[in-house]
């Protein structure tokens, strides 16, 4: 079995999509270039598909749908398994790809890698976990032991998985093996950015065994082929994460059908007076700037008690100033890569220059001349951030901190809660009586004890409230579920 990425490496830099099991060139005839934000060299060229290929690839992924899910659960199952052997055999490709694409550090792809083979592997096994389940109607009132329904979950259909930029690897492979292993057929989107290391997992997939049509992948811009693929009637759920913004736009377009979205977040971490501050500065420092603070659960606001925010202050820049190493993230001592766009660059100095006319410090972040590439934007922390400042309030996605003084916990948990996201919090306290009653009040998904923001591990149920996703649940388990339905037969007993 050939079971090597080397062979899919093109000579041209040209990637194709992929329909019927079939790496295909566009009629459209036009690439669209990938350029790495490390040094704005060309990763690659992807197929800019016509609005016709995509509705043709939907119908081929409907007969893939056909012959996969009358498939057994275990026959797929060892699939994915394989899959996931493949990806980790190819860990080193995967890393280099990752790392060039979207300027993750060398380390973190690695991990993603790492992280993805073993969620794929978990999935490949939860599959075997659904639960089905009889019901006697004996126990309802007026029907005697006349009935026994049985249900089975089954697949929806045909399932659009549309992931972002900063976890191509990692966002996208829940999204596909949730729903194969349930017996969808899944159309996969992935990121402009992010879309060569996203063919890389999918070649994965592909020589694992994956029948035809099962997998299909789209490549393109989403204002040409955006509005065509969410609104395809022959699409059974979305599974979408990426911006508010975005998931407005598509919510607009599409059918009624499932939709699970993982948005955008304004984390709160909460450090109260009597934290433990040598556990809580670490978590604070690499949960608000690991990738550059380009994680939908990065710390995006610090709550601190007045009583100790002064030394906090002074230990966070401290910490960060010796451990984030701004750099080329291809060499191993980097710490902290370029952001992704000059929008980034450009929004995170507009939240700067607004918070700092309007009466905050500058703890961090002073700009110099080292680097000619805007992208390498240097962590900043700005202290005595208020609520009329809109780095209180809006999603930067980039490594700007803003540290708010709080004078009791039920000012914490109004200000965090003001918030229109409610994606995670973090508390840190060493009274379990504060951190419960700080967690029962916030408005989020998850909220961490004593430790940094994160959507792991894999099998954690994983959701946000408000603006930042519509309380549907990701984690394997809960995923899996979501990824099927209920069909019920009845047996009517006429003894
Ligand atoms: P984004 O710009 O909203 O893009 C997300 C995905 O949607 C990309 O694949 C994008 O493709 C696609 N897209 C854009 N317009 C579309 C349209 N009209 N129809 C169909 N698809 C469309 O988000 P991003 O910049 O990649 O990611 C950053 C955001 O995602 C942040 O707000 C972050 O908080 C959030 N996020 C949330 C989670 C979570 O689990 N809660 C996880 C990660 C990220 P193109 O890029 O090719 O346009
Ligand atoms: O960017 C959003 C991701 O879902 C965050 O995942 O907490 O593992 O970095 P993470």
């Amino acid at each position: 079995m050939q079971d090597s990425l080397q062979q899919f490496v093109p000579d041209d830099q040209v990637y194709k999509y992929l329909v019927n099991n079939v790496w295909t060139s566009s009629t459209s005839n036009q690439l669209i270039d990938v350029l790495s934000p490390i040094d704005h060299s060309l990763v690659g060229k992807v197929q800019a598909m016509t609005k016709q290929e995509v509705a043709d690839l939907v119908q081929n992924s409907q007969q893939g749908f056909f012959v996969w899910s009358n498939m057994t659960m275990d026959k797929r199952s060892e699939i994915l398994t394989l899959s996931s052997q493949i990806l980790e055999k190819n860990i080193d490709i995967l890393t280099h790809m990752l790392c060039w694409e979207i300027g993750k550090t060398y380390e973190d792809s690695r991990d993603e890698v790492l992280r993805t083979a073993k969620l794929i592997q978990f999935y490949a096994e939860e599959g075997r976990r659904i639960r089905n389940e009889s019901l006697y109607s004996e126990v309802f009132p007026g029907f005697g032991d006349t009935k026994i329904a049985v249900t089975k979950r089954v697949p929806l259909g045909v399932v659009l998985a549309i992931s972002p930029f900063n976890y191509p690897v990692n966002e996208g492979a829940p999204k596909l093996v949730g729903a194969l292993i349930a017996g969808n057929s899944v159309i996969f989107k992935p990121s402009l950015q992010g879309a060569i290391s996203a063919l890389y997992m999918t070649e994965c997939f592909r020589l694992a065994g994956l029948p035809a049509g099962v997998l299909n992948v789209v490549t393109g811009r989403s204002s040409e082929i955006g509005d065509e693929l969410v609104s395809n009637s022959h699409i059974k759920a979305i599974n979408f994460t990426g911006s508010t913004q975005t998931a407005d736009r598509i919510r607009a377009k599409m059918g009624i059908i499932p939709f699970i979205a993982g948005l955008s977040g304004k984390d709160a971490s909460i450090i109260l007076d009597d934290a433990n501050i040598d556990l809580a500065i670490p978590e604070v420092a690499k949960g608000a700037f690991s990738y550059s603070g380009q994680r939908c659960t990065a710390i995006k606001r610090v709550l601190v008690h007045e009583k100790i925010a002064d030394s906090f202050v002074e230990k966070l820049k401290e910490y960060v100033s010796k451990h984030f190493v701004l750099g080329d993230p291809r060499e191993r001592q980097t710490t902290q890569g370029p952001v992704i766009s000059m929008d980034t660059v450009n929004l995170v100095d507009a939240l700067r220059e607004d918070a700092l006319a309007k009466g905050a410090d500058l703890v961090l972040g002073e700009k110099n001349d080292t680097f000619t590439n805007r992208l390498y934007y240097p962590c900043t922390i700005i202290d005595h951030v208020t609520e009329d400042m809109r780095l209180a309030w809006e999603e930067p996605f980039g490594p700007i901190l803003p540290i708010i003084r709080i004078k009791s916990i039920d000012e914490a948990i109004s200000i965090a809660n003001k918030s229109d996201f409610g994606l995670q919090s973090s508390v840190f306290t060493r009274s379990l009586d504060s951190a419960f009653y700080i967690a029962k009040r916030l408005d989020v998904g998850t909220v961490q004890i004593n430790g940094k923001d994160a959507r792991g591990p894999d099998h954690f149920p994983f959701l946000g409230v408000k603006q930042s996703g519509i309380g549907q649940v990701q984690g394997a388990a809960y995923l899996i579920e979501a990824m099927t339905r209920i069909k019920t037969i009845v047996i009517n007993t006429n003894e």
